[in-house]
């Protein structure tokens, strides 16, 4: 696993929660809030490799949307007919979700802790969540595996330590800042296939499915780091949509989505004198 740390300036020597509370209002306001984001979600990858596993559900099936940040997959799943919980640790999120989507469950919390009942969830879905503690993952992965029912889903996606970051890692000696030197936080991780396979697999689940996702966005920070295009060129943007089909996603993908089940329990073996 490799970790990925982000500048800070005096402003973000503030606590993880501030800092997330205040990315994602800034997110929030770019994006055109979470009502706009719904829209979106039929045509995401993560949707298009979920759907197929959610229909198997029985109608009602219940979900956990874990880091559910816009709230947008939650009210979305929903609407569809999945009672989704929409769990996040920054309460002013919650709080704005709860007034947007009164018709949708919302609640504080923590993913590696949530307090809510074992067993009790078909589904959980956690998008670019799990690998923002500097621990590791397997906290994430241990409370996923008590909360889901024997049977249920669980689908992650985390950054993917793709093959332009290995290369970069190896040959980009020109780091700007020192990491011990109190200028730079811990932001995630980033992993490797075999990582996030070996990560559930330990954690009990049977992995059912892993692959790149969100190539162009890959191509497109290849394109803004190793060559200097700015992201909001219309060059850049055109240079992202036509390179892309062409590039292999282990090459330069950014996400890595998984797919994996929390077994039934297996029947007990009769011996023969029994
Ligand atoms: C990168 S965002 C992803 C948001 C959303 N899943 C999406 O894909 O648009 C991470 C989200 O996780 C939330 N978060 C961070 N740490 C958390 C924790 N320990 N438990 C629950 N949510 C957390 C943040 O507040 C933020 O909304």
């Amino acid at each position: 696993m490799r970790k990925d740390f982000v500048e800070i300036d005096s402003t973000q020597s503030e606590s993880e929660i501030a800092f997330v509370e205040r990315y994602w209002t800034a997110v929030w306001e770019r994006e055109g809030g979470p009502k706009a984001a719904i829209n979106k979600i039929p045509g995401k990858a993560e949707y298009r490799i979920m759907q197929p596993y959610i229909e198997s559900l029985s109608p009602g099936a219940r979900l956990l949307d874990g880091g559910c940040g816009l709230g947008d997959w939650s009210a979305y799943l929903t609407r569809k007919g999945y009672p989704t919980l929409g769990l996040d640790i920054s309460r002013s999120t919650v709080a704005k979700l709860k007034e947007l989507f009164p018709d949708v469950e919302f609640a504080v919390g923590d993913i590696r802790e949530t307090g809510l009942p074992a067993d009790s969830f078909d589904g959980y879905f956690s998008w670019g969540t799990f690998e923002h503690f500097e621990e590791g993952l397997e906290r994430c992965v241990a409370e996923a595996w008590r909360i889901l029912k024997p049977g249920g889903y669980l689908f992650i996606s985390v950054p993917f330590d793709n093959f332009r970051h290995a290369l970069r890692a190896t040959f980009d000696r020109r780091r700007k800042v020192d990491p011990r030197s109190g200028k730079e936080r811990f932001y995630q991780w980033r992993l490797t296939r075999p990582e996030v396979r070996g990560l559930l697999a330990r954690g009990g689940f049977s992995v059912l499915d892993i692959r790149p996702i969100h190539k162009r966005q890959g191509v497109l920070r290849s394109l803004h780091h190793e060559f200097g295009f700015p992201y909001e060129w219309l060059a850049t943007k055109g240079l992202g949509i036509v390179l892309t089909p062409f590039i292999p996603g282990g090459l330069v993908a950014h996400m890595l989505m998984a797919v994996a089940k929390k077994p039934l329990p297996q029947p007990v073996e009769r011996g023969d004198g029994i």
